[in-house]
């Protein structure tokens, strides 16, 4: 994992998971460094990560006021406890939903939850970060972050693609990835994340973008695609397509024996 700025008030901790067949994904999480500073998601759970480690550079830990975990998959919480420790005045941004999903593994402790809707906004100091339901989600407590007083905006799964090279999916630019191969990349996985969207009233998921429409992003960082500055009416118009986009099936087990039955390179 290695981390940067991507914005003057943004640090990137920037991981990445490759998935057969697909390519490489961004694990993306952030650091708001607002005058009460915002840890946005905790990396990957995998035994060989230490996502402690991986922010002490960026910000001291005890430092840090509020972990807003955009949702609670594990691909999202991954520090969440170490983190936690380490914080000691750190709440955790999450929802009721949120905060049931995560009971059913381990409790996160009621005095240290922060609840938050979308729609509602978190006072961190010197800033209003509001929360936002994203367009495209995988998880019913998903809350995408607006900072009103920067422009940017936390996506949280929304606007992802698989690339094909870690370092295309480690990149602080998504400008890296040509247009035709991102728009393609995205619409996979918008059907991949979030397979209802071939369910719904195109009409009303348009409409759906109306907060972000409004909000003028001036970047928007998913967790799972390089950061994207400027202007947002590309990434609105691929999603817009999604609902008629060619539905994922992922690979059956004759696809899997195949797989595993394949020859080792030589
Ligand atoms: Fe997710
Ligand atoms: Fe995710």
């Amino acid at each position: 994992m290695h981390s940067y700025r991507a914005r003057q008030d943004v640090s990137i901790l920037s991981d990445h998971l490759e998935v057969p067949g697909l390519g490489f994904l961004a694990v993306n999480a952030f650091v708001i460094h607002a005058a009460q500073p915002v840890v946005v998601d905790t990396g990957l759970g995998l035994p060989d990560r230490d996502f402690l480690a991986s922010l002490a550079p960026v910000i001291d830990p005890p430092d840090v006021r509020w972990i807003w975990l955009t949702h609670p998959d594990r691909d999202h919480t991954g520090g969440l406890f170490a983190l936690l420790d380490a914080a000691p005045q750190a709440r955790v941004v999450t929802t009721f939903a949120g905060a049931g999903i995560m009971s059913a593994e381990r409790p996160l402790p009621m005095d240290r939850i922060y609840l938050l809707n979308p729609g509602q906004s978190l006072d961190a100091g010197d800033r209003r970060l509001t929360g936002f339901r994203p367009p495209l989600f995988d998880n019913p407590a998903t809350v995408g972050i607006l900072d009103t007083s920067t422009g940017v905006c936390l996506s949280s799964d929304c606007f992802g693609a698989p690339l094909p090279t870690a370092a295309l999916a480690t990149a602080e630019d998504a400008a890296e990835v040509s247009p035709d191969e991102l728009r393609a990349a995205q619409l996979l996985w918008a059907t991949i994340d979030s397979p209802w969207v071939h369910g719904v009233d195109p009409a009303k998921f348009a409409a759906s973008f109306g907060p972000l429409r409004d909000f003028g992003p001036t970047a928007v960082l998913s967790t799972h695609l390089p950061p994207v500055t400027g202007d947002s009416t590309t990434l609105f118009a691929t999603l817009l397509d999604a609902p008629s986009a060619c539905p994922f099936t992922g690979p059956d087990q004759a696809a899997l024996e195949a797989m595993l039955h394949q020859p080792p390179p030589a």
